[in-house]
């Protein structure tokens, strides 16, 4: 085999390496310390120029590069993985006594006095397994049913908290580690701002969030969630590599660069478990993640095999939840609103109650789905919950007290505020106005992203003054900003010559922007701040994003299908071109941007079979060097296949593939056409 098709210098060789090895230090800088010595923008830099260095020489791109978490293509559907060692929940104790009952039972199995127990907050997330060979992670997936999850490998590789690749070298061949993925509040707060400014519904709660984010076909989608992640358990491992308690355990996955919660407390028989519970429900406000217990574990590993399972929990363990911060009152109304995109959320009008430290007279019902599943009704007394900073929201109706002659609540079939028809999107749950800018809360809506601060930022324009604009008919569209006149202004309720000058000149000086705000300005679905700076940075110009195709906008890192469909059909609406060419008439203006260095994609949708043992690479490492070009890699041979690539003993692909004319290729011919590339 002529390795010299593949011959690398040396010096990108060392340079690669070498920023490996920097961004996984402020991975674990960021996301095990907490302390991160860059900030992002020089962090972004490191993995720039090292993506530019794996595309230069595909041959050293290896499945552990931090540069492999973004730009696996989109799933058709999730595979199915059967957990070896079964994926279980815990048992709940909802009471000091329920919690002495459970070490009175373990200290009696065991016959022993006094037993320690590791004690961990528990996380408000959802569970994860995660697959080590040889240090590497070969696969992730969700719990499911706790026998077979979900295969997550593309999501979970987006995920900065989890290493790729473990650090040190003492752990075993094959070390299955489970834990929590989740969302800070911080985190959550940001993801709701986001969906607020998008005219997104909101999400329900940190762990609704962190689950949908996980389980997203578009990795993109996931790489954009901020989700963090906790160590907690093993799966698979060898009893050689166990050390004696579950606390050394966790020391060792941290040692390895595995995440593990600094909040981690060994403590001694019922008593200490007690006072440990006190001080979570003391400090759980603080914590910057939601938790919703306290979880007790038997330390000793010993001790844990002879305790054994019930059912589908362990005997070792309990999970001590908090109580929720719940009242009851009554739905006034239920009124449904009309987000910038459409979007309906029914939502609860209550008689004001105090809960969970503030006084709620609103909460959210989320969708059609959640209305008619839980039936809350006006005049129902219900059941309202609000948890930290997530928005309240109705748990259920309390039926013993549901007056007479109540009504089912209906989902309208034409939008509350302009009358438009409501549609749904297939595959979304969503119900949505159809009017577009023809609903006022919609068109209302759109003008107040338009003037936000991360977009227009035009100062002193909010939502009030936008009103009496719509009302009076001075505007129609965001273009019309621009013509409004200091005469027209000072008519308006409580404004003065002097602040209609104001907002005349905040108008003005508005119009010198950059084109990502702008494009972050014209509200395209799903196109928040980040991917408007992103399309900025890739394409350059308006024009040129007006013109690329769906194509040409996924060979965008980060940029997805869906939100790739968005953008083309966006400007493919001929209003939408004329509001832009009237706000750039009105001289909204921005300087040039300069164009990044594009990622190389030469082999883009050339579909390939590999068959057969290759000599030099493994089948793993030629796809993902293949992919890393852009290519496409299925398992069988098709009419869409270009190339097969056959190795030794190829078997009966070869057949298909001669009875199909598709061009066959031998290893010799992949490795340049690696090289080439
Ligand atoms: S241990 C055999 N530890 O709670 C033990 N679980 O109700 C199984 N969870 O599915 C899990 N924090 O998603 C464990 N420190 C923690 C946890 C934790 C959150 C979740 C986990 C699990 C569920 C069980």
């Amino acid at each position: 085999m002529p390795l010299t098709a593949v011959t690398i210098p040396e010096q990108p060789v060392r340079r690669i390496a070498g920023l490996r090895e920097q961004i996984d230090l402020h991975n674990k800088r960021y996301y095990q310390l907490d302390d991160p010595l860059i900030s992002d923008a020089e962090y972004d830099e490191l993995m720039r120029e090292l993506i530019a260095l794996e595309q230069r020489y595909p041959a050293l791109l290896t499945p552990d590069s931090p540069s492999q978490r973004v730009g696996a293509e989109p799933l058709q559907a999730f595979e199915q993985v059967t957990h070896a060692v079964p994926m279980l929940s815990l048992e709940n104790a909802f009471s000091d006594e329920e919690v002495r009952a459970f070490d009175k039972r373990v200290r009696e199995r065991l016959g022993v006095d006094e037993v320690e127990y590791a004690a961990e907050p528990k996380m408000d997330g959802l569970a994860i397994s995660l697959l080590y060979e040889r240090g590497i992670l070969v696969q992730a997936a969700t719990r499911g049913d706790g026998r077979t999850g979900e295969n997550v490998t593309h999501n979970a590789r987006t995920i900065r908290a989890i290493p790729l690749k473990l650090a040190g070298r003492n752990y075993p061949e094959r070390l299955e580690v489970r834990g929590e993925v989740f969302i800070s509040k911080k985190g959550f707060a940001g993801l709701n701002r986001w969906a607020r400014q998008q005219g997104e519904k909101e999400f329900v709660n940190p762990r609704n969030a962190a689950a949908g984010s996980l389980r997203q076909l578009d990795p993109s989608m996931t790489a954009r969630r901020p989700l963090s992640f906790y160590s907690y358990g093993h799966g698979i491992c060898p009893e050689s590599a166990l050390p004696e308690t579950h606390n050394e355990l966790l020391s060792r996955f941290e040692s390895w660069g595995l995440p593990v919660c600094s909040e981690i407390e060994v403590v001694k028989s019922a008593d200490g478990c007690i006072a440990n519970y006190q001080r979570f429900l003391r400090q759980r406000l603080a914590l910057p993640y939601e938790i919703d217990g306290v979880v007790y574990k038997v330390n000793r590993f010993d001790f844990q095999e002879k305790m054994g399972f019930v059912a589908r929990a362990p005997r070792w363990a309990v999970a001590r939840k908090f109580p929720a911060e719940i009242a009851m009152t009554e739905v006034v109304a239920i009124d449904v609103q009309v987000g910038r995109t459409g979007a309906l959320t029914p939502v609860a009008r209550l008689k004001p109650v105090f809960v969970g430290g503030a006084t709620v007279t609103n909460a959210t019902l989320h969708n059609a789905d959640e209305v008619r599943r839980k039936d809350v009704r006006v005049g129902d007394t219900v059941i309202v919950q609000r948890a930290g900073d997530v928005i309240p929201e109705v748990l259920r109706a309390v039926l013993e007290k549901r007056p007479a002659n109540t009504a089912e609540f209906a989902m309208p079939t034409h939008c509350p505020v302009c009358g438009s028809e409501v549609i749904t999107i297939p595959g979304e749950t969503t119900l949505r106005c159809s009017g577009g800018l023809y609903c006022p809360a919609q068109q209302k809506a759109s003008i107040i992203h338009f003037a936000s601060r991360k977009a227009m930022d035009i100062d002193g324009l909010g939502e009030k003054l936008i009103s009496q604009f719509l009302d009076k008919k001075l505007i129609n569209t965001v273009a019309d900003l621009y013509d409004l006149t200091v005469e027209q202004l000072s008519k308006l309720e409580r404004m003065g010559e002097k602040s209609a000058q104001n907002l005349i000149d905040a108008l003005e000086h508005s119009k010198q922007t950059t084109l990502a705000r702008f494009l972050y300005a014209l509200g395209i679905r799903e196109v928040g701040a980040v991917t408007a700076n992103l399309l900025a940075r890739h394409l350059g110009s308006l024009e040129a994003i007006a013109q690329a195709d769906e194509e040409r906008l996924q060979a965008i890192p980060d940029i997805g299908p869906t939100v790739a469909k968005h953008i083309t059909v966006f400007f493919r609406q001929p209003h939408n071109i004329e509001v832009i060419q009237k706000l750039r008439a009105a001289g909204v203006r921005w300087d040039d941007v300069v164009v990044e260095a594009e990622r190389v994609q030469p082999l883009k949708d050339v579909t390939f079979v590999i068959t057969g043992t290759l000599e030099t690479l493994t089948r793993e490492e030629a796809k993902a060097q293949l992919e890393a070009l852009g290519a496409k890699v299925t398992s069988a041979v098709s009419r869409k296949t270009r190339y097969l690539v056959a190795g030794s003993n190829p078997g009966s692909k070869l057949a298909k593939a001669a009875e199909l004319g598709v061009e066959m290729i031998d290893e010799e011919k992949l490795l340049s056409m690696l090289a080439v590339q």
